[in-house]
């Protein structure tokens, strides 16, 4: 009797850890695997061909689609002859900071001849990322799009679109970009504009040697498509717009929003935004464009227009889907280059889908200015080291700080290892001088700023308001700054000094948009808040690379919380030393 009640007990033991098996297999992540080989890929345009940084040969790079939680396991590979990283713009990495990817911030660079693999999970973001290089100029054209959709079996917010079409804005240089930038660097002064803007790769029927591959998007009558822009130029906030085509913006930087309309959309360097498009025009072929909004009065910009074509399968032109002897498509108006009236028209229209959860009580309160600077020739310097204005080099800083990168360790390798000497936690909570930021007649002694490593320690749980404060030193501009690590609310954002007095009853605490990257407004600022739940070390910087180069970044060092699951993971083994 006893033996045969034990029997009966282990078997529904047995029975039920089966249960509990097949159920966690159930739900075990879905894990993407992919390669990326980082190597050198004969590229032509403008009639040029070029030996490009490519990943698998592909330029722009591969498009990587997953759903909201799942996996992904990216091997990279470096057969090229840079140093390289690859950063997962956008992705929060919880836990996971050793795969963000920005070079000697969380890691040592990838040698030529040597790997990394990153692992990650996406969680709780929806829409569209994108990933690119991180260190020098690469990204130029190491860069792809990366589609987070719904959770299998969950729908987006809005109806289903008939088709998903990344649109990869882009930068070309007719030069090899990781000279450019070397080259401005030995000379202070600003590095080359590019020579063109682009498309997935192409810089349309606009420019010379270019029409034959213009990026062709394909519609038909009643047909919605979810257009997945995504600026990934290195120097250049851009317009985008669509002949004779309503734009319905319902996300951006992977959170939805408050569905609105417009004819066109801006976005600074690392921001993308999601709008859906309706075949509802005469079948016909119509441009989409992109051309730049440029704040900074009197810097040279690239003032040439990209285009790729909206394309009816019924159109009377394009029987057979050849574009080639189609009629000229329709061309869409832009805005002038300088209309900021139109880029804050457009970024006071974001507010998000729900109620979001915004900290009230903040712990941690920065006022950040944020702009360029002039380094005074160093004596032992030639003339032509210092090509800057009136024989100075450029330079860029947050609170007076330009941000110098270590090169023995990376940043997070230093703090986990707690190795002394690589950086230091005395970022400045506040500017060490109040002036005028937005005045006309900022003194020149304020044009020099101090260099160092310094970061900003944040206990686990603080709640963190950034006001981000741009200057007129040089030059005011609208600069796209990016947070690694984080999402953060655009709580508000105006122009002249922030005044807390005033601009605090103005700030949105019900629905301010989510973002990774906010474009300050020119001579402007704008607040951001966020709750510091991801331990690790995280930069914030301009996504003009010509002033990361400069030193318009700063980090943040997150301290662990209490448990497992507010603790960094442990360093891969792959992890690159320097
Ligand atoms: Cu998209 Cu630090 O970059």
């Amino acid at each position: 009797m006893e033996i045969a009640k034990s029997l009966v007990y282990f078997i529904s033991l047995a029975v039920v850890l089966l249960l509990i098996t097949s159920m966690a297999e159930a739900n075990v992540v879905k894990a993407h695997h992919h390669e990326f080989i980082i190597q050198a890929t004969k590229v032509k345009r403008l009639c040029e061909t070029h030996n490009s940084i490519t990943v698998n040969g592909m330029f722009p790079g591969p498009t990587l689609v997953v759903n909201n939680g799942d996996t992904l396991v990216v091997k990279v590979v470096n057969r090229a002859r840079y140093n390289v990283t690859i950063h997962w713009h956008g992705v929060r990495q919880m836990r996971t900071g050793w795969a963000d990817g920005p070079e000697f911030v969380t890691q040592c660079p990838i040698r030529p001849g040597s790997s990394y693999t990153y692992r990650f999970t996406i969680q709780g973001q929806e829409g569209t990322l994108w990933w690119h290089a991180h260190s020098s100029w690469l990204r130029a054209t190491v860069y792809g799009s990366l589609l987070v959709l719904p959770p299998a079996g969950s729908s987006y917010p809005f109806p289903n679109p008939h088709r998903n079409v990344p649109l990869l804005l882009g930068e070309w240089w007719d030069a090899n970009p990781v000279d450019v930038l070397r080259k401005s660097i030995r000379t202070g002064g600003a590095p080359s504009n590019s020579d063109a803007y682009t498309i997935n790769g192409q810089p349309g029927d606009l420019y010379k040697c270019s029409s034959r591959d213009t990026t062709i998007v394909p519609i038909n009558v009643g047909e919605t498509i979810l257009l997945r822009v995504i600026n990934s130029a290195l120097n250049q906030p851009l317009f985008f717009t669509v002949a004779n085509h309503k734009l319905t913006v319902v996300g951006a930087d992977a959170s939805y929003l408050k569905p609105f309309t417009t004819n066109v959309i801006v976005l600074g360097p690392g921001q993308t935004t999601d709008v859906l498009i309706k075949g509802d025009q005469p079948p016909n072929r119509y441009y989409m464009a992109a051309r730049a909004y440029q704040s900074a009065q009197n810097a040279p910009f690239g003032n040439t227009t990209t285009t790729a074509v909206l394309q009816y399968k019924t159109a009377p032109c394009c029987g057979g889907g050849s574009a080639k002897n189609g009629i000229k498509p329709v061309m869409p108006l832009l805005p002038s280059y300088n209309d900021t009236n139109t880029v804050t028209r457009f970024s006071q229209s974001f507010r998000s889908l729900r109620r979001a959860e915004v900290p009230t009580v903040i712990d941690e309160n920065l006022f950040v200015t944020i702009g360029l600077g002039l380094d005074n020739c160093p004596k032992n310097f030639r003339s032509r080291r210092c090509q800057g204005p009136n024989g100075t080099r450029f330079t860029a800083s947050m609170n007076n700080v330009s941000f110098a990168l270590p090169s023995n360790y990376s940043l997070l390798q230093a703090h986990h290892h707690g190795i002394p000497g690589v950086f230091t936690t005395d970022f400045p909570a506040k500017p060490p001088v109040k002036f005028d930021y937005t005045g006309n007649n900022i003194s020149r002694s304020l044009y020099q700023p101090d260099r160092g490593t310094k970061l900003y320690k944040l206990k686990y749980g603080s709640r963190v308001q950034i006001v981000l404060q741009d200057t007129g030193i040089v030059t005011p501009e609208n600069h796209p700054i990016h947070l690694h690590g984080y999402d953060f609310y655009i709580v508000a954002e105006g122009f002249g000094n922030f005044n807390p007095k005033k601009d605090t009853a103005k700030f949105n605490l019900e629905d301010p948009p989510l973002r990774n990257t906010v474009g300050v407004p020119v001579n402007g600022w704008a607040v951001i808040r966020f709750v510091a739940d991801n331990p690790g070390v995280w930069i914030m910087h301009c996504h003009l690379d010509v002033h990361i180069s400069w030193g318009l970044a700063m980090a943040f060092v997150v301290e662990n919380g209490k448990g497992v699951l507010q603790t960094m993971e442990q360093p891969p083994p792959d992890l690159p030393v320097c």
